[in-house]
């Protein structure tokens, strides 16, 4: 039998800005939160680097926001960039203060008592971390926090299919309940999504499997605006390994002086730019994909061994222990690596109270786009933008909660037209198509030719998987693909539709960066409901 849930406020996904919001909601407040596999299946935890923030008086706002700017490509909102950056200190506090486990500074050369790190972009040490397992530390932090909070009934395995909305108000979400196999109804005055990005929709990435655009899709499928989809983010650096699944090679490795090297061991990354291998990721990313492509190299190398040993085993004591698992010793040999998805720049159109376009649904971490990262997103940018949205829409909800009202009972799922499947392989086999012509054709490197031919097979695969949709009872794979189709679709459309290369984006057909800075944005085709609300973009 189906389910009905009633909640003040339910938030789809538990990674950092799930969790982080849900804590920071008053203890008045009922909180479903909902994730689609464990609480540990979400980027977050497998983030490595740490977090930007302005914390030493070397420092400031202004260069922390000029930073982002450029590794942007100058398409970062000015407003957006302005609030996130002079969160840093207060929500690096909060997390401090719950506990989080940061890497201390044994020289005491810093005077936040924090060891800061360097990456690609940064003109200063800013990056605070939990040596290079940033992200275990903080997704433990906050998951032992929210268990313990009575308000918050923590939904595991169950994986939101569709939001439900009334006149352009959200009023809650249908999921599927992987254990029973039930569909069941969330209805709620408030809806947050914060389902994390959509890397999987390409074969080679650094992010877990349930990296699968949900939020974004299910916003586009609701009536909601996206932006900037066409900046996927490559890390420079995964670990090359036919059993390593993309194990990401963290940038703060060679932000302690790491060298990328050819095959041959000669140094390349300053004929591509004077910053070297501090370069923004999508100059670094593009650099190793051409000297692999001129060179026909599978990949190229990484080297940290002139640092001592016992430098390497403290700082990356993760990194190390992983790659000796594939008989690297990183502390005498150099690692190979190569570009992987890592990072969905664009999403779900948010204002800077993360609300979307649809009343009372709101968006926050990777599956937003709020106007932080421009066309490249600057290296530990995004833990702290999921941090700084999840604190301003707690405020938000907060402040307009009870203004809102009971949805009531919401319409049941049905499944009076369905029946189990008895081609499941249809679905596998276009999980992998779909990935694969996305690498090939909508990768580092674009041409109108190539996306075109990946826009023609999005919409032969799109109508298979509709079809399928429309007749058989819904799965967890069918489910994701059905997000992964619309997410390339948009991703193309996004692409296509800019005429220049700039930041991430990159096509030998529009070498240029023209002199106007212009964010893409596409809109769905209007449902007879809304209302046509927009929120408002400062600045944009
Ligand atoms: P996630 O942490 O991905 O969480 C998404 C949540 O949504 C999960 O709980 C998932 O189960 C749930 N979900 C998704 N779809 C559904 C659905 N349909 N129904 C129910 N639940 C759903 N950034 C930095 O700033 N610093 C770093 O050092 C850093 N290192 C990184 C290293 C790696 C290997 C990776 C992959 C990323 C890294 N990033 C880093 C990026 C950063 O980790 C992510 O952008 C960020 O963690 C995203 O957080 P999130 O809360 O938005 O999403
Ligand atoms: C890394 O540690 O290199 C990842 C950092 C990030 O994606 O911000």
């Amino acid at each position: 039998m189906s389910k009905q849930f009633q909640y003040d406020v339910v938030i789809i996904g538990s990674g950092a800005a799930g969790t982080a919001l849900a804590l920071q909601l008053p203890d008045t407040t009922s909180i479903a939160l909902l994730a689609k596999l464990d609480y540990d299946q979400c980027s977050t935890y497998y983030a490595q680097g740490g977090i930007s923030a302005v914390l030493e008086p070397d420092d400031s706002f202004d260069l922390h926001g000029q930073d982002t700017q450029n590794a942007g490509a100058s398409l970062c909102d000015p407003e957006t960039v302005k609030t996130v950056t002079e969160a840093g200190p207060s929500v690096i506090q909060w997390l401090a203060d719950l506990g989080m486990p940061f890497t201390r500074d044994r020289q005491e050369v810093s005077s936040s008592g924090f060891h800061l790190t360097r990456e690609g972009g940064h003109s200063k040490r800013r990056v605070v971390h939990a040596a290079d397992a940033t992200g275990i530390a903080m997704q433990n932090t906050l998951h032992a926090h929210a268990v313990e909070k009575s308000n918050i009934d923590l939904f595991d395995h169950f994986v939101a299919i569709d939001l439900v909305t009334r006149n352009n108000r959200c009023v809650g979400v249908y999921a599927y309940n992987r254990k029973s196999q039930q569909v069941n109804v969330f209805a709620a005055k408030k809806v947050v999504l914060a389902t994390g990005g959509a890397s999987k929709v390409y074969l080679y990435t650094s992010n877990p499997d349930g990296s699968t655009g949900d939020g974004i899709a299910m916003a586009w499928r609701a009536g909601c605006r996206v932006a900037n989809m066409e900046f996927i983010q490559f890390h420079p650096t995964c670990l090359y390994h036919p059993e390593a699944k993309s194990f990401l090679i963290t940038e703060a490795l060679r932000g302690e002086g790491a060298k990328l090297l050819l095959p041959d061991g000669q140094r390349f990354m300053h004929r591509f730019d004077e910053r070297g291998e501090l370069a923004p990721r999508d100059i670094v990313a593009r650099a190793i994909d051409h000297e692999m492509k001129r060179l026909g190299a599978d990949y190229v190398y990484l080297d940290i061994s002139h640092k001592s040993r016992a430098f390497i085993k403290s700082h990356f004591p993760t990194i190390y222990e992983r790659c000796k698992q594939f008989d690297i010793d990183i502390t005498s040999d150099p690692i190979p690596v190569v570009p992987a998805a890592h990072y969905t720049c664009g999403g779900v159109m948010i204002d800077l109270n993360g609300q979307t376009d649809i009343e009372n649904l709101y968006a926050i971490g990777e599956v937003a786009y709020s106007g932080l990262h421009g066309a490249n997103r600057m290296a530990s940018n995004s833990l702290l933008e999921c941090l700084t949205f999840a604190q301003a829409s707690a405020k938000h909800i907060e402040q307009t909660l009870a203004g809102t009202n009971k949805p009531g009972r919401l319409k049941s799922w049905d499944e009076s037209q369905v029946t189990d499947s008895d081609e499941e392989v249809v679905v596998s086999h276009n999980w992998d198509e779909l990935r694969r012509f996305m690498w090939d054709y909508v990768g580092i490197v674009r041409t109108n030719k190539r996306l075109e031919r990946a826009l023609n097979r999005t919409h032969l695969l799109k109508r298979e998987i509709n079809e399928y949709y429309g007749n058989f009872r819904v799965t967890a794979d069918l489910l994701e693909l059905r997000n992964l189709v619309v997410v390339a679709e948009l991703i193309i459309r996004s692409a296509l539709s800019r005429k220049e290369s700039r930041g991430l984006h990159y096509t030998l057909d529009y070498p240029e960066t023209q002199d106007q800075a212009e964010i893409t944005v596409l809109s769905p085709e209007p449902k007879s409901e809304n209302r046509q609300r927009k929120v408002t973009l400062l600045s944009r």
